[in-house]
């Protein structure tokens, strides 16, 4: 018992490590997302900074969205645009996710 506790920490610490490792602008990039998503200005989707800015202090909503459990909040009427997009970010582990959100997060 203390054994398998001992290996889920381990577990969870590998995972952990490994969201840091991952690399939140080249997942943006090689995902093709700067082709509708620019830094600071509006162009197919929002900027970046607009989405930041939406999701000011959650994060996790921002997670559930690219996971396809949460709904738009940035603009709801373009979401159709967006929705095909998010076969893509629900393929990605969670550490890769987190570290796109951050990138996201950090404009
Ligand atoms: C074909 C153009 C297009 C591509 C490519 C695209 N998006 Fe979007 N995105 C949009 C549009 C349009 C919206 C506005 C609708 C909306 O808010 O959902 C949007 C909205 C968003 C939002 C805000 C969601 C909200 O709450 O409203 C996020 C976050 C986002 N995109 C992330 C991404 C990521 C990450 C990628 C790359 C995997 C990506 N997008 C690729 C067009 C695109």
């Amino acid at each position: 018992m203390k054994k398998a506790i001992v290996s889920a920490v381990v577990g969870l610490a590998v995972v952990a490590g490994s969201a840091m490792a991952a690399d939140g602008a080249g997942i943006f990039k090689s995902k093709g997302c700067g082709a509708c998503h620019k830094p600071a200005a509006k162009s197919v989707g929002p900027s970046l900074k607009d989405i930041a800015a939406a999701y000011k202090g959650k994060e996790g909503d921002l997670i559930k969205f690219l996971k396809g459990e949460a709904p738009a909040i940035v603009d709801p009427a373009k979401f159709g645009i967006m929705k095909s997009q998010l076969a893509k970010t629900k393929a990605l582990s969670d550490g890769d996710l987190k570290a796109l959100a951050d990138f996201i997060m950090n404009h």
